[in-house]
């Protein structure tokens, strides 16, 4: 229940973690992947981010946002001020979909069934956190937690309270970043996401 919840939230966590590992209904795709990758921070993290799902290398790595993404992620957050390890980082969706080709993974989006999937895991995880604020990198993540497909562009930077009562910062994903072609649009739009991670920083002070 939830008291015991949030009186020992590092066993609450490590709980719901093996029951969704040892889930038997998991959607078929999930065998290919090397493991599930669950969210990681302490306990009681202010600030909380839900990106997609893991990539390539969450994958092997088994933690989130390790990769190119993760890195970019990494860099944005130093500079709007946010020190990543006392902040908890999550995905929607927790394994990683991907088509094998030649010789590389190529990253699946997950589909509206497979964030469904996932979703009462997430919310559970954001219970036991209880951040003041979650932050939503990108369009699966904002759909995982209102249940509704919004247009980034349309809320970004603005707050959300969701039906469940959680606030809710939408911004971009930072691998939108990285596939942006010309480096103006790329420079302009970092800068528009470190803003972002700054105004949702000022939420939570
Ligand atoms: N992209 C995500 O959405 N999550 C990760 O963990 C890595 C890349």
């Amino acid at each position: 229940d939830l008291f015991s919840q949030t009186e020992d939230r590092p066993a609450a966590l490590a709980a719901l973690k093996a029951e969704l590992a040892r889930r038997n209904d998991l959607p078929p795709w999930t065998g290919a992947a090397t493991q599930m990758v669950f969210g990681e921070g302490p306990p009681g993290a202010p600030l909380l981010f839900v990106g997609e799902q893991p990539g390539d290398e969450e994958d092997i790595a088994g933690r989130p946002f390790v990769g190119p993404a993760g890195r970019l992620f990494d860099r944005a957050a130093v500079e709007a001020g946010i020190d990543r390890p006392a902040t908890y980082v999550t995905n929607a969706v927790k394994h990683f979909k991907f088509k094998p080709t030649g010789r590389r993974r190529l990253h699946q989006s997950p589909d509206a069934g497979d964030i469904a999937y996932y979703r009462p895991f997430l919310k559970r995880e954001i219970e036991i956190v209880a951040p003041q604020l979650v932050v939503s990198l990108g369009a699966t993540a904002l759909r995982a937690l209102t249940g509704k497909p919004l247009a980034i562009t349309k809320v970004r930077g603005e707050l959300i309270e969701t039906p469940d009562g959680l606030r809710v910062f939408p911004t971009v994903h930072p691998s939108y970043l990285l596939r942006l072609p010309d480096p103006e649009s790329k420079e302009r739009e970092y800068a528009r996401f470190v803003a972002d991670l700054k105004a949702a920083k000022r939420e939570v002070s």
